[in-house]
């Protein structure tokens, strides 16, 4: 090996050791990972940030409330306080967090009830509250505050930060006292954040929660003390979410690998029957024939990482029975019907909840569909009415990163003159997408959109369709009806005069007689036109039918049903 070689200068440069270069080798914590790329969890920005700080906390309470079977009444105030900071505090009546786990859910990254359950739950990754507990200590340098109770009596009061760089929870000043409250409580210090009332702020934010969960009541003081209550408008509690056991086709090798080293099963064989969705033994034997050296009969706690990638590859050479939607909860066209309703009280209405669909093989999801057209619905600016488009996944609204969301792309790709919106952008209405699903393809960690899977952008797009066509059944109709009013009015106008005039110049007959008889004339002639336009209109919708259902085809045809294990 040469002793050294040449830099640009001219100068001799010696090799360095690998030994003295891996000196610096280094394990950062998962948390000291994000307080550098903080922006990967939506702390990016003043306004995303202080919005993002309001997510975090109001979908925890949400989901908390509904595992734990009770209406979620939520309180958020956002206060001033010198020198821009803002002192955020969130609170729900919900079940509260046991005082043995509050340091590990709010303070310590990758840790909480949700991440290791396929659950259709608002969070999915155990970072959310702790990310918050981070940007309140790197903005303003102090710990969150945390009153809990489980209802029994006593009140657990605390302060948590992170240790950063070993990623564990910080728990001081604690306090216990009797006192009759339930559920969690946190107040957040944070700087580099900014409020402000447009469609990005936490008042929108909330606003479209209360769309999406008609049975929450929240109340809101913003920083100028003004207060908002999004009144609670319907008294069902969505049906609790259950497990539901991952389906062969939507299983990532590390998930499966990780399944299997915490599973129970003495056998692969039995780890796959009895926690994936839709294995049989039969289906086991297929699997043994198309890996034929693998041992099926080792324990799965034994297997390795490359093996677990082995058997998700083998999963997709064999046909499977599509998985159930059981574990979905849909928000119901009754429910988005009364939210949609009392809060933009628009001119007309049409919402569809979808059957079930499947993406990436294995993974169902539901999409939900609504527009509202005229009353309040669209954003009404000094410049005008413009359109509005609210994305939702499990009820949660996403305000960022519409551009390269699959909501937002889907819409967009609608054919809107066909369903008489003929400047869609400038249109009075509103267009509602809740995505449900107990894994959503967000497109990074701040959850903020959707990834456009072909299936899941077909299905968007379907949704949108059936209620563009009621809309526009509605706009043609309404226009034809306002076109037909004045014919008539105009017509009746001259049949009076003339009523009035030919009797005077024939110099015979009554002009009430004659009147009867013109008005009869001409309501034959309507009622034949009527006919006419409505067996024409007909037709054209059968036409819009059609072709929507041969584009329809392809995401459908994409679920593979084995018909002999139905
Ligand atoms: N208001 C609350 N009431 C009861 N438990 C809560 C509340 N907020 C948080 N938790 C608990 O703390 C855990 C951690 O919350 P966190 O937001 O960090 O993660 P997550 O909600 O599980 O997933 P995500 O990162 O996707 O939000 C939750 O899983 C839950 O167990
Ligand atoms: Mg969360």
């Amino acid at each position: 090996m040469p002793d050294g070689n040449e830099n640009e200068n001219g100068e001799m440069v010696s090799p360095k050791h690998a030994d003295d270069i891996f000196e610096e080798f280094k394990e950062h914590s998962v948390a000291e990972f994000f307080t550098k790329n903080k922006q990967m969890l939506g702390f990016s920005g003043k306004l995303r940030s202080l919005t993002t700080v309001i997510h975090e906390y109001v979908t925890n309470s949400l989901d908390a409330c509904e595992e734990a079977g009770i209406l979620p009444d939520l309180t958020v105030k956002i206060t001033e306080l010198p020198e821009e900071h803002m002192l955020v505090k969130v609170s729900d009546n919900g079940p509260g967090i046991p005082k043995s786990h509050i340091g590990r859910a709010l303070g310590q990254m990758l840790s909480g009830t949700k991440f290791h359950r396929y659950m259709q739950q608002r969070g999915q990754q155990g970072i959310g509250a702790t990310g918050c507990t981070m940007f309140a200590q790197l903005t303003s340098g102090k710990p969150i505050h945390v009153r809990s109770s489980t209802g029994n009596g006593m009140i657990y009061e605390c302060n948590v930060s992170v240790n950063v760089k070993t990623n564990a929870p910080l728990i001081s000043d604690v306090t216990e006292y009797e006192g009759d409250f339930r559920g969690l409580e946190v107040t957040a210090e944070f700087a580099d954040v900014k409020y402000d009332r447009s469609e990005y702020s936490p008042l929108e934010y909330l606003k479209r929660t209360a769309i999406a969960n008609p049975h929450a009541e929240i109340y809101f003081v913003d920083p100028a003390g003004k207060k908002v209550r999004f009144p609670r408008v319907s008294q069902m509690l969505p049906d609790r979410p259950h497990e539901v056991q991952p389906h062969p086709l939507g299983v990532e090798p590390h998930v499966l690998y990780e399944m299997m080293r915490i599973s129970p099963a003495r056998k692969v064989g039995s780890f796959l029957t009895s926690e994936l969705a839709r294995v049989t033994p039969s289906k086991v034997d297929e699997l043994k024939v198309v890996m034929p050296d693998f041992d099926f009969d080792q324990p799965p706690q034994n297997i390795t990482w490359n093996d677990a990638r082995r058997l998700v590859n083998a999963f997709k050479k064999i046909k499977w029975v599509a998985p159930s939607a059981d574990g979905l909860r849909s928000i119901g066209n009754e429910q988005i019907d009364v939210a949609l309703r009392s809060l933009l009280k628009p001119e007309y209405l049409s919402v569809r909840s979808r059957p079930p669909k499947v993406y990436s093989g294995g993974v169902p999801f539901i999409v939900e569909a609504a527009i509202a057209y005229g009353g309040s619905a669209g954003k009404h600016t000094e410049s005008g009415i413009s359109t509005e488009i609210m994305r939702f996944a499990n009820r949660s609204p996403l305000l960022f990163d519409a551009g390269g969301c699959a909501v937002a792309k889907a819409v967009r790709a609608v054919d809107w003159k066909r369903y008489e919106i003929r400047d869609f952008d400038n249109a009075p209405i509103t267009v509602f997408v809740n995505f449900v699903s107990a894994f959503v393809p967000y497109t990074g960690a701040g959850k903020q959109s959707i990834s456009s899977e072909p299936e899941v952008f077909d299905e968007i797009k379907f949704a949108v369709m059936d209620v563009a066509r009621d809309v526009q059944r509605y706009l043609s109709g309404k226009v034809r009806e306002e076109r037909k009013e004045a014919k008539r009015k105009a017509i009746m106008r001259y049949i009076h005069q003339l009523a009035v005039d030919l009797p005077l110049l024939a110099n015979t007959g009554t002009s009430e007689e004659l009147e009867k008889k013109l008005t009869a004339v001409v309501f034959t002639r309507f009622k034949a036109e009527e006919a006419e336009e409505n067996e024409e209109h007909k037709t054209r919708e059968i036409m819009i039918e059609e072709s929507e259902s041969e584009a329809g085809e392809t995401a459908e045809n994409k679920i593979e049903f084995d018909e002999e294990d139905m």
